[in-house]
């Protein structure tokens, strides 16, 4: 939602100052969201271009949001690998080297952390601790393909969490 310039009102132009600073800073932060996405509409570029040669052409398919293996194929394998190993054909264009999927239950003590991965997914947590450039933020591709649908939003993101789980070493 779009806010605009508030109503001049003689008595609290405080009030009007704060509101129209509120308001820009707003429309700031929808900018930055569309630059997030461009970005990342870049990065999905590269590593669909670099999938070219080895697999298939075309961008990445409209997936169901109800199967989690369905997504991994056509979001993450080109990186992370078919198998979640970490050797997908984009992965060598990458400085950063995909994560071993298939090794974060053991990384942490043999316990899952799914809401971790979660966010991690997801990718708007402001966490310092992990995200690096190479790894996409998610959040914002998935509102778009999902139409902004917050509930689709949340089940694509919990099937993708589940199937990674279900990569796990035993
Ligand atoms: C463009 C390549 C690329 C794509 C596509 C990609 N990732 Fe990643 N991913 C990375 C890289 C690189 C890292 C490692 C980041 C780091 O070490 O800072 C990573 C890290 C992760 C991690 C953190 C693993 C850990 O041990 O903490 C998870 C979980 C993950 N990716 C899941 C996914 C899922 C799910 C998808 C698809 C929706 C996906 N990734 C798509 C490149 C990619």
């Amino acid at each position: 939602m779009e806010c605009s310039r508030p109503v001049l009102d003689r008595h609290s132009p405080r009030r009007y100052q704060l509101q129209w600073k509120e308001c820009r800073k707003e429309k700031l932060m929808a900018s930055r969201q569309k630059l997030l996405l461009l970005l990342m509409a870049l990065s999905f570029a590269v590593a669909v271009f670099a999938q070219q040669s080895t697999v298939k052409k075309g961008p990445a398919p409209y997936t169901t949001a109800s199967s989690g293996k369905e997504m991994y194929k056509a979001y993450c394998a080109s990186c992370h690998g078919p198998d979640g190993k970490g050797n997908g054909p984009a992965a060598s264009a990458l400085k950063t080297p995909p994560a071993d999927l298939t090794q974060i239950a053991s990384k942490n003590g043999g316990k899952f952390p799914q809401s971790h991965i979660y966010e991690v997914i997801r990718g708007e947590a402001n966490t310092p601790a992990h995200g690096s450039a190479e790894m996409p933020v998610w959040g914002p591709v998935f509102r778009s393909i999902s139409g902004g649908h917050q509930a689709e939003v949340q089940l694509r993101i919990n099937n993708l969490t589940n199937y990674v789980e279900s990569l796990q070493k035993k």
